[in-house]
């Protein structure tokens, strides 16, 4: 195996033409993601929370002041070069979803761009509410066989490119959490998973149909949602021999993305910690769908995971190998997308002696997810430009629960994950890693003089 840094940095085919952006699920979090960038394209909002759009890379010394845009640093498809398409199950245009959805609001930022929302209506779905028991729309294929929704999302996608005249295209999940399934035999080969297919084996879910079309129309797809989709054994798989990328999963926006800045800092001073309590309030229909507890499990596993990576309780057993770590999401429709989150954490220092503190976080939901969402679009598509197949595990930094390669855990302190993603950047640009070491700075303290 060489050294990572040993690997020549890639050749990138630059961005030229548009970029076809389908979403699964055309609701809060595709809208807002639709509508932020069309308001950002007219000059009419800022995309605020994006680092493709607003974030710099540190290259060579602190001395040398050299700080380029992400967009400088590597050729990522511009605003205006993205087109837009979806599916959902509700027939609902993206303007009456987005005003449905309740984030935006309406006369500020949804009538002046209503044209450009107007126009992208949802395909029909490839959709079976024994995924998702709280939904149930019309806007469905016709077929509920296996077969026939993958073969008719390979067909959309073709459609799709052909009409919009779009040169690249990259999947994004944006749709509901699907019932809880883990891998099986069904999951893990390509003959099995075929097999599996063609008789409609329970185990084959919808986002897994959307994630191998994608993938057999060689289109780049990342998992915003905790499904398993392409953390199954074949996909993943599929996608490396393919050379297709794929991420996920589960946008890291609220709750836990505090969780992964406060853990690490716990950890880092060698604090121990009883027990860590989250729970939220929201009302949008993720909230619904969350409150059927088999969708409720599908995402407590993907938010219980990353205390434990952090933590390492096999290698601190005395500070938290008694830990109680629960999460709980609670739907309560008044509030809509704003979602009220309250952490606490029971933690000890010196001597044992307890202490807590304490976590209010009032936040929007898909104002969060949004900027994440054209993020993963923009790596995606530039990790297929460079041709880096496979899982993406640079892309992290945008997940609760990250792909990593077979026997790797995987990294969650969002700063490790932000220093993974811009050394990344680095190397594909062909410019040196930042290690923080910065002993050269005092060399002339430190080294012996003659
Ligand atoms: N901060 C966040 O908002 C956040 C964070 C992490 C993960 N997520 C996940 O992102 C997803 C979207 O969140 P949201 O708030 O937009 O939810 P939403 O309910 O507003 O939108 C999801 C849409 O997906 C549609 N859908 C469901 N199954 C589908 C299928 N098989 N094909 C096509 N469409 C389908 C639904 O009809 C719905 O309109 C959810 O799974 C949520 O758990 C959101």
């Amino acid at each position: 195996m060489p050294e990572p840094t040993d690997l020549p940095s890639p050749t990138i085919a630059p961005a030229e033409g548009r970029l076809g952006v389908v979403c699964v699920g055309l609701g809060a979090v595709a809208t807002t993601f639709i509508a932020g960038v069309e308001l950002a394209r007219r000059g009419m909002g800022a995309p605020i929370g994006s680092l493709t759009q607003l974030g710099t890379v540190r290259l060579g010394k602190r001395t040398e002041g050299r700080t380029p845009a992400v967009g400088e640093l590597v050729p990522l498809a511009g605003l205006d070069d993205l087109v837009f398409g979806a599916w959902d199950p509700y027939p609902d245009d993206a303007y009456v979803s987005a005003v449905n959805a309740g984030v935006l609001d309406a006369a500020r930022h949804l009538e002046p761009i209503a044209d450009a929302l107007r126009a992208i209506r949802p395909m029909a779905a490839a959709f079976d509410p024994a995924y998702v028991k709280k939904l149930d729309g019309p806007n469905v294929m016709p077929s509920r066989a296996k077969r026939a929704m993958l073969e008719g999302v390979r067909s959309d996608l073709q459609a799709f490119r052909e009409q919009h005249g779009c040169d690249r295209v990259v999947m994004v999940w944006c749709g509901s959490t699907e019932i809880y399934v883990e891998p099986g035999p069904q999951h893990a080969d390509l003959d099995a998973f075929e097999a599996a297919i063609d008789i409609d084996d329970p185990t084959i879910t919808p986002s897994m149909l959307y994630a191998y079309a994608a993938l057999l129309e060689g289109v780049p797809f990342a998992n915003g949602a905790p499904n398993l989709t392409v953390d199954a054994p074949v996909l993943r798989r599929f996608a490396s021999d393919h050379g297709v990328p794929i991420c996920g999963k589960d946008f890291k926006t609220g709750q836990t993305m505090v969780k992964t800045v406060l853990a690490p800092m716990f950890k880092a001073r060698m604090l121990g910690m009883d027990g860590w309590y989250s729970t939220n309030i929201l009302g949008n229909r993720d909230g619904e769908v969350l409150d059927d507890p088999e969708s409720f499990r599908t995402k407590e596993h993907s938010k219980l995971g990353v205390l434990d990576t952090i933590l390492q309780p096999e290698v601190y057993p005395e500070l938290y190998g008694d830990l109680d770590h629960v999460v709980r999401i609670n739907y309560y429709p008044p509030r809509g997308d704003n979602k009220e989150g309250w952490d606490n954490i029971d933690f000890f220092g010196w001597l044992g002696y307890p202490m807590q503190l304490k976590v209010n976080l009032l936040c929007r939901d898909s104002i969060l997810a949004a900027p994440l969402a054209l993020d993963l679009a923009l790596f995606l598509d530039l990790a297929q430009r460079a041709g880096m197949g496979g899982i993406q595990e640079w892309l992290s930094f945008y997940f609760k629960a990250p792909q990593v390669a077979p026997g790797l855990y995987p990294e969650h302190d969002l700063f490790i994950q932000l220093t993974k993603l811009k050394n990344t950047l680095r190397w594909m640009a062909g410019e040196e890693q930042i290690t923080h070491l910065g002993v050269e700075y005092y060399a002339e303290d430190y080294l012996p003089q003659d």
